[in-house]
């Protein structure tokens, strides 16, 4: 597939538009052999790359990790609200992309974005378990009943029983810790609900083994590396 210039090197470094360019500008990009300095130049996804000495090869997949902000909603087009896909698309112009898993619209933190339908498939399974961690601040103290509620798995007000989960509260009693199992619509406010706790703030620190750096700031995102991508399926990778 053909692409201009910039748009492939955002592709395959993960950088942001303007970055790219200026590695171009700067002659620091080879395409065949040939330092190429003109941003728009088509280039095919085929073609040896090589930037600043290093080799690069366009993937079949692209996996993005995004702190989502508060306000944005986790789909892939919206009416009204920006979307993690709106954050994200420029730097990714040809690819399919769609957030893996959902994180509601006041909540914050890591959402996977990728291109790759059955690696999506596989994280989201109920079947694999890819535990999340989120921190939350809540309403009302977290008490030893909710820990011991949340290990039993807590059962909602409509009747669903829910997997065993884990709630580690800070000592502040108000700030805890959540691991969850599987995903289901609201589940921490509703699991918290059940105890007359309200959700003040809720963000996703982890998905599978990967967390979130924290110098990651609310918008920005980092396109994954193979090693990063395995760290969220643990084993599931090995499996296959
Ligand atoms: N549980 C919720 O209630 N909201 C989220 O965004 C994620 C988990």
């Amino acid at each position: 597939m053909q692409y201009r210039l910039d748009r492939l090197v955002c592709e395959v470094t993960g950088l942001s538009r303007a970055d790219a360019k200026k590695l171009i500008t700067k002659g620091l990009v080879k395409i065949n052999g040939e330092i190429i300095k003109k941003a728009d130049r088509k280039a095919e996804d085929t073609d040896d790359i090589v930037i600043n000495g290093k080799s690069y090869t366009h993937e079949k997949y692209v996996y993005i990790m995004l702190n989502k902000p508060e306000g944005v909603v986790s789909a892939t087009g919206d009416k009204n609200d920006v979307t993690v896909i709106d954050l994200v698309q420029d730097d990714f112009p040809r690819r399919n992309l769609f957030p893996a898993g959902r994180l509601d619209k006041t909540s914050t933190g890591f959402v996977l974005i990728t291109d790759d339908g059955n690696f999506a498939h596989d994280i989201l399974s109920p079947k694999h378990h890819v535990p999340k961690t989120y921190i939350v601040t809540v309403d009302n103290p977290v008490t030893d009943r909710v820990v011991k509620g949340f290990e039993e798995g807590v059962t909602l007000a409509d009747g669903t029983l829910l997997k065993s989960a884990t709630i580690t509260p800070y000592d502040d009693g108000y700030t805890a810790q959540i691991i969850l199992h599987q995903g289901v619509y609201h589940q921490i406010k509703r699991m918290l609900g059940v105890f007359d706790i309200g959700v003040n703030t809720l963000h996703r620190t982890a998905i599978g083994g990967l967390e979130m750096p924290h110098d990651l700031a609310p918008g920005e995102y980092v396109k994954l590396t193979k090693s990063q991508v395995e760290m969220i399926a643990g084993d599931l990778f090995t499996e296959n």
